[in-house]
C-alpha cells in the first residue's frame, strides 16, 4: 500500500476557502494536480482510490497535546505510539507535543528528550512547542537556538502551577519579548496561578474563561483562540457525578464550565469567528470579541485510574488531562457541520488549515493544493455508528456512547493509506518531525505593518 503514485478519483475535496468535485494526483507523498478528469501518465503503476459521494479533507492537525508527559507524579498513559496511533484512527495526521523543562534546567535538553522519546515511536507526523518555565540569559539563547536550528517556532508560558512552571509577570514579559525578536509565536497557559495555589476557590477563577492557551502576539493584543475540544461537549457537572471514577476522568485545567447553555453557545461562537473571554469563573463579566484564527485542540492528557485515584479525597491531587485526539475530528463535524452550524469550510479552516497558518508548516500540512504533502481523510457522509471502542491507552472515553452520523474510510499520509475500515497499516516511526521556521507571515507580516505605521 506505500503507493509511489496515488489517483483520487471524483471525491468532493474540501478545502477551508472552497469546495469542488475534483480529482487528485499524488507523486511521493505530494499533491502533484487537482482537477477535474486528471488522466495522469503512464498508467501503470498508478494506484487508484475511487471517492465518489465522499469528501476528500485534509488531514486533521492537534496543535496541543501531551504524550507519556511526566506530570504530577505519574505519566500520561498514551505514549507516542498509541497515541498518534489513535490519532490517525481519528483522521488527524499531525500532533504538536510540549517538550517542558523543570525550571532552571535547559531548554534544548528538554527538546532533545521528547524528540528522543518521538522519533521512535510516533505513527503521525508531530512538531514540538518548548515551554519556558524560568527565565534567565541562557534560557534566551537556548529559545534563539531552538528557533534556528531546531525548527521550533513557537514557545508556551505557565501562568498556572505554581512553583512547577508558572513564570511570574516579569518573566513573561522578556518571554514575550524574546518571542517577538526571534519571530516564534508566544501561547500562555492563562489561569491565575497565584489563586489555585491559595485553594480557598472550589471553581478556580480564570482571566480566559473557555480556555487556556491563547497565542499572543504581543505588544498589540492581537491574538488568537486555541479552545479545548472537550469544553465544547460537556460540562460542569459532570465534576458533581457520585461516582468518583467517572468525574476524574472529566478533571482538566481549566476544567469545564458550569453553563448549560455552552454546548451550542460555543459552537454558535465558532461558526461565526467570535471568542468568549471572562474573567471569572461564573461568568459574572465577561466579553465577546472577533477572533479571525481559532484552531481546536484536545490537550490530550490522559491518565491510569490509579494515577487518578490519587486524589480521591483532594481533588486537587487528581492528574488533570482528558483524551480527544482520536474523537476531536469526528465531533466537530457532527456537532459543527452535520448540526448545520458551520459549513465543512470552516471545519477544516478550525480543525487543520489555521494550525499551518498560524504554526505555519508551509507548504506542507492543512491544504490539498500542489506542493502540500498529501495527508488527507475520505468521509462517507451516509453512514452513521457509536462510538463502542477506541484506540487509546486508557479504559475510559469521555465521549463513549456518542452517535457519530458519518463514517470514515481511510486516512491518508504523505500519499500512504494508514487506516482503512478498521484497519492500520502504520509502523511506529513512521512519522516524521516537522520543523518549522521563524517569523510565520500570517503573524508577522501584520506586526511588521503596524510596525511600520
Ligand atoms: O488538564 C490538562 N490540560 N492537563 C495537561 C497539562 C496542561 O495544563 O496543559
Ligand atoms: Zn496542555
Amino acid at each position: 500500500l506505500a503507493q509511489q503514485r496515488l489517483l483520487i478519483k471524483g471525491g468532493k475535496v474540501v478545502n477551508d476557502d472552497l469546495s469542488v468535485v475534483a480529482d487528485v494526483y499524488v507523486e511521493d507523498g505530494v499533491v502533484q494536480q487537482v482537477g477535474p478528469d486528471l488522466n495522469p501518465e503512464p498508467p501503470t503503476g498508478l494506484v487508484v482510490l475511487d471517492a465518489t459521494n465522499k469528501l476528500v479533507i485534509p488531514g486533521g492537525i492537534d496543535t496541543h497535546t501531551h504524550m507519556q508527559f511526566p506530570f504530577m507524579g505519574s505519566r500520561s498513559k498514551d505514549d507516542f505510539y498509541t497515541g498518534t496511533k489513535a490519532a490517525i484512527a481519528g483522521g488527524t495526521t499531525m500532533i504538536i507535543d510540549f517538550a517542558i523543562p523543570q525550571k532552571g534546567s535547559s531548554l534544548i535538553e528538554a527538546f532533545d528528550i521528547w524528540k528522543s522519546w518521538a522519533d521512535p515511536k510516533v505513527c503521525c507526523d508531530y512538531a514540538l512547542h518548548v515551554a519556558v518555565t524560568w527565565w534567565s540569559n541562557e534560557v534566551k539563547e537556548e529559545m534563539k537556538s531552538l528557533v534556528q536550528n531546531k525548527g521550533v517556532n513557537s514557545f508556551k508560558m505557565f501562568m498556572a502551577y505554581k512553583d512547577l512552571y508558572m513564570v511570574n509577570d516579569e518573566e513573561l514579559y522578556a518571554a514575550f519579548s524574546c518571542c517577538k525578536e526571534l519571530g516564534a509565536v508566544a501561547q500562555v497557559h492563562a489561569e491565575n496561578g497565584e489563586l489555585i495555589a491559595q485553594r480557598k476557590y472550589m471553581i478556580r477563577i480564570f482571566f480566559f474563561f473557555f480556555d487556556d492557551t491563547i497565542a499572543f502576539h504581543f505588544f498589540f493584543f492581537f491574538f488568537y483562540g486555541e479552545p479545548i475540544a472537550a469544553s465544547f461537549f460537556f460540562f460542569f457537572f459532570n465534576y458533581w457525578n457520585k461516582d468518583w471514577v467517572f468525574f476524574f476522568f472529566f478533571v482538566m485545567g481549566p476544567p469545564l464550565r458550569p453553563f448549560f447553555f455552552f454546548f451550542c453557545f460555543l459552537m454558535n461562537l465558532l461558526a461565526f469567528f467570535f471568542f468568549f473571554l471572562t474573567v471569572t469563573a461564573d461568568a459574572q463579566i465577561f466579553f465577546f470579541f472577533f477572533l479571525e484564527y481559532i484552531i481546536i485542540r484536545t490537550d490530550n492528557c490522559i491518565f491510569f485510574f490509579f494515577f487518578k485515584a490519587l486524589g480521591k479525597d483532594d481533588f486537587t491531587k487528581i492528574p488533570n488531562g482528558v483524551n480527544g485526539v482520536e474523537d476531536r475530528f469526528f465531533f466537530f463535524f457532527l456537532k459543527g457541520v452535520h448540526s448545520g452550524k458551520m459549513d465543512e469550510n470552516r471545519f477544516v479552516a478550525v480543525t487543520s488549515t489555521n494550525a499551518f497558518f498560524f504554526f505555519f508548516f508551509y507548504p506542507k500540512k492543512g491544504r490539498i493544493f500542489f506542493f502540500f504533502f498529501f495527508d488527507i481523510v475520505i468521509w462517507d457522509p451516509i453512514f452513521f455508528f457509536f462510538f463502542w471502542t477506541h484506540h487509546q491507552a486508557n479504559n475510559f472515553n469521555i465521549f463513549e456512547g456518542m452517535v457519530c452520523f458519518f463514517f470514515f474510510f481511510s486516512t491518508v499520509s504523505r500519499g500512504k493509506v494508514f487506516f482503512f475500515f478498521f484497519f492500520f497499516n502504520v509502523t511506529a516511526g513512521e512519522g516524521k518531525y516537522v520543523s518549522r521556521p521563524p517569523f510565520p507571515p500570517y503573524v508577522y507580516k501584520r506586526v511588521r505593518q503596524r510596525e511600520q505605521v
